[in-house]
């Protein structure tokens, strides 16, 4: 399974930063908003990773992670010359993907609770599996109605009057049907080659699971600045509750065994004395004493 997050866009609702600065660079609560994403594909196990953003905006990512080898991954970067739409990462990433299935998932999509319903597509996709969460503007997504035999019924690109109240995350995983039924779409009034539409086309074949999040799963939008600043309080919330960081991918790393435990000490090493080496330094520290 490869992994794909997309993290481009012109983030135009976040102007003025949005002039100089990415939104998925832009740091909530203690991280960069990329770092939450790409902690989920680490915690589904997920270790080749591709990156593709705009061609002001890679650099950045290379300097946050280089080639990710130093967290046992192997992260590639592609440039998305405009925003184009979502399905475009699947043409742009169609050598990376080669044969493989794929998972895509949004640089702004942050989830965070129990996440077997990933873990479990992950391991059984056929098709495509993408998700269903209950949400309160649902206008705002891609929605999707379910059938009374709780069977996904049709997708609608953010309707004005939505048929149900279930919106798509950002978080699709694919067989490898995806490049050639990317790569088939035709851009939608909006000039996009949109997701809805590659979601649709698993639909019409009979090979789309839609599997309802549970509430106890915090799936957070990140497209404003009021949404930035929830986040960024929740995660505060809970970091300074538990101890324990969310989306630390050094963490992550060790814990999912990508990296040996000199590899571990090796990384916190690179890292600038500052509170984020304290809590790895803490980490290191109970996993010798355990
Ligand atoms: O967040 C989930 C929603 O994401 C889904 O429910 C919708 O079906 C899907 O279309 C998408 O809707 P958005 O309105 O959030 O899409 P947006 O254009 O804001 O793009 C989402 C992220 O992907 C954003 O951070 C920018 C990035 N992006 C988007 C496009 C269209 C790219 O990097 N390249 C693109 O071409």
């Amino acid at each position: 399974m490869k992994g794909i997050i997309l993290a481009g866009g012109a983030g135009s609702r976040l102007y003025p930063v949005s002039k100089i600065y990415s939104k998925q660079l832009t740091l909530i609560y203690d991280k960069p908003l990329i770092y939450y994403p790409l902690s989920i594909l680490m915690l589904g196990g997920i270790r080749e990773i591709l990156i593709i953003s705009n061609k002001e905006t890679i650099p950045f990512y290379k300097q946050l992670f280089n080639d990710g080898s130093h967290l046992g991954l192997d992260i590639k970067y592609e440039v998305q010359a405009a925003p184009n739409g979502i399905a475009e990462a699947f043409i742009i990433g169609s050598s990376f993907i080669g044969k493989d299935s794929a998972t895509l998932i949004l640089g702004d999509n942050i989830f965070y609770g129990y996440l077997d319903f990933f873990y479990n597509a992950v391991k059984n996709n056929e098709g495509a599996t993408i998700f269903g969460y209950k949400v309160n503007d649902p206008e705002r997504y891609g929605i999707v109605e379910f059938g009374p035999d709780g069977k996904a019924l049709s997708i609608e690109e953010k309707p004005k009057i939505p048929k149900s109240p279930y919106a798509v995350p950002g978080l699709y995983v694919y067989n490898n049907d995806v490049v050639s039924i990317s790569k088939n779409l035709k851009p939608s009034a909006r000039g996009e080659l949109e997701i809805t539409d590659v979601n649709k086309e698993y639909l019409k074949r009979g090979e789309l699971r839609v599997e309802r999040i549970g509430r106890g799963v915090a799936w957070l939008d990140t497209g404003t600045p009021d949404a930035l600043l929830q986040a960024s309080t929740f995660f505060g919330v809970i970091e300074e509750r538990q101890g324990l960081k969310v989306a630390c991918i050094e963490e992550i790393a060790y814990q999912r065994k990508f990296i040996s435990l000199e590899s571990f000490r090796k990384v916190i090493d690179e890292i600038p004395k500052c509170l984020y080496r304290d809590y790895l330094e803490k980490v290191y520290d109970n996993v010798k004493e355990s």
